[in-house]
């Protein structure tokens, strides 16, 4: 029988994930389904219970139910549990599994797609909310030098750093706390760029040799992408990479076979251009 997955979130009618999980089935030869679900506002306790009820196999959970989703699942993964965000579920015969790939689809992105390291690298993570605290876990794990987290409110990321304060060398401050220090790795986890906002970042913090990395994606550059590019910085991406490389991860936690983000990075982009 054909395994149902889906994704679901509110609202859901641009999601590319059906999109992309159905490239990796093919891909794998995977006998799998995954469809788009959108959930009422207060509802998604009982969407989730009924998809499961009709033999649903796992969900991809997204805005504005990560943290919901953490309530759903019986036992968390640590790095779900640290992100306090859920945006995978796995559906076994009497449990169900949350996790959370955006971290690790992050890391790989920058690592494996992009072939650089963050191993005793300095990185500016830039951001407090949600997006942030998802990746911090799975950045923290790759051994940087530093990790400076900066917030336009800076209370917000020196409350996140708290939890993690015994993970590796973590600082957390305002954008003024920047000055005078040059980054390899800069990675806007702000909602900024949905509003075509600037971030107010000393030009000096880009090197020749830094990466950008917006999380954010959508069609050209964005502000960030931009403003990085007009600084120095040698390297900019969107987070279209991490967005398969996250999907690539619940893939494999739900079917054990690892698809090749690459190919499906590329019909993203040729679908785009068209
Ligand atoms: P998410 O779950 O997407 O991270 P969030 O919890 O609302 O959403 O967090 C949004 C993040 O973007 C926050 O770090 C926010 O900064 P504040 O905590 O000071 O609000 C940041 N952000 C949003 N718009 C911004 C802007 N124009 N300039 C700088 N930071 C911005």
């Amino acid at each position: 029988m054909t395994d149902r997955y889906a994704v679901i979130g509110n609202p859901i009618s641009q999601t590319k994930s059906p999109f992309i999980h159905a490239a990796f089935a093919r891909q794998c030869s995977q006998d799998m389904n995954y469809a788009a679900i959108s959930a009422p506002i207060g509802g998604f306790s009982e969407a989730v219970a009924e998809f499961c009820r009709e033999g649903g196999k796992g969900l991809n959970v997204t805005i504005p139910f990560k943290v919901d989703a953490v309530m759903i699942a019986d036992h968390l993964t640590e790095r779900a549990q640290l992100a306090q965000a859920v945006n995978t579920l796995k559906f076994d015969e009497n449990a169900v599994l949350g996790d959370n790939t955006d971290g690790i689809g992050l890391v790989h992105d920058i690592q494996v797609r992009l072939g650089i390291s963050l191993r005793h690298k300095r990185i500016l993570l830039i951001g407090a909310g949600g997006v942030a605290r998802g990746v911090l876990l799975p950045l923290l794990e790759e051994g940087p030098a530093q990790l400076l987290v900066v917030n336009r409110t800076p209370g917000k990321a020196e409350a996140l750093i708290a939890r993690f304060a015994d993970r590796g060398h973590l600082a957390a401050g305002g954008f003024a706390d920047i000055a005078d220090q040059q980054f390899d790795v800069l990675i806007n986890a702000t909602s900024a760029s949905f509003g075509g906002e600037h971030l107010p970042l000393p030009a000096d913090c880009f090197a020749p040799d830094s990466l950008a990395y917006d999380m954010a994606y959508g069609r050209g550059n964005t502000p960030f992408m931009t403003q990085a590019l007009a600084s120095g910085a040698g390297f900019v991406t969107d987070g279209l990479g991490m967005l398969v490389a996250q999907a690539a991860e619940s893939f494999f936690l739900w079917r054990g076979v690892r698809p090749d983000v690459l190919p499906v990075i590329e019909m993203l982009i040729a679908a785009q251009q068209r």
